[in-house]
């Protein structure tokens, strides 16, 4: 593991990030949307390296949600390219550094050849036992919810679930994030604050950081700050100290 000044003994677990202010980052330099989406994968490669190395089990990222589908053509194409080059390109190093990549979603609703390469980044990986990289794809909060109680009331109609029966765990369960921690720490940039539709039920207690960095300027170093700040919080999850 890597030299840091950050108190090894209380290190998040769990990061979430929204990568947000591409857009306005091209825009600032006279360029294309998809310009500052190219220079945002750029950023994020930087930090899953620096998760790996600071040794956080957990890093989750929101790269397309369910409401992305809005955006024009051009620019849901350009992102799927995006992802398309980045599996094309990272993929060995991130194999290599142990990182597991996971999906959180409804991908499967993506074009073909991107679903494609999406289940070869996750088959190469899925027995590497370091950072587990979990990247949200055509993911919303609420569909995420009733996506589970559509499940849990399959079951109960079916006869093999009590209604009685469904604990935060069992309800958990069903969620794309099933067997995960919550996130600990939520990074949100470009100066926007709000969650939009970002693991609502896995937020409850997370601790939000916000900066004004647009994504594509993020660095490591960035990241290395919103955990510092984490790291002066107080969580009490509702109790007292
Ligand atoms: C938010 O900025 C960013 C997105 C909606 C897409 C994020 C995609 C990437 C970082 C690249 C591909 C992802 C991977 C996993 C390789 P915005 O477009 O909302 O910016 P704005 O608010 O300034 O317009």
């Amino acid at each position: 593991m890597m030299q840091t000044d950050l108190d090894r003994s209380r290190m998040p677990v769990h990061i979430a990030i929204v990568m947000d202010g591409n857009g306005r980052w091209a825009k600032q330099r006279n360029l294309p949307r998809l310009a500052g989406h190219n220079a945002g994968m750029q950023a994020l490669k930087e930090i899953v390296k620096r998760s790996s190395a600071l040794g956080i089990k957990h890093l989750t990222v929101y790269a397309f949600s369910t409401e992305n589908w809005k955006r024009p053509e051009e620019e849901i194409s350009g992102i799927f390219r995006i992802l398309v080059a980045y599996v094309n390109k990272e993929l060995e190093e991130i194999h290599a550094n142990n990182v597991r990549v996971t999906i959180l979603g409804e991908y499967e609703k993506f074009p073909e050849n991107v679903v494609a390469k999406l289940r070869q980044a996750m088959g190469k990986t899925e027995n590497n036992t370091g950072l587990e990289f979990h990247i949200a794809l055509n993911y919303g909060g609420r569909p995420e919810i009733l996506r589970a109680a559509r499940a849990l009331c399959r079951k109960a109609k079916a006869g093999t679930l009590d209604p009685e029966a469904v604990t935060e765990e069992v309800f958990q369960a069903e969620l794309f994030t099933a067997g995960l921690p919550d996130p600990d720490l939520i990074v949100r940039t470009s100066g926007e604050m709000r969650l939009s539709n970002y693991l609502l039920w896995q937020s409850a207690y997370s601790e939000f950081v916000f900066t004004d960095v647009l994504w594509p300027d993020f660095t490591p170093d960035c990241l290395e700050d919103a955990i510092r700040e984490y790291q002066g919080r107080s969580r009490r999850f509702g109790g007292i100290k």
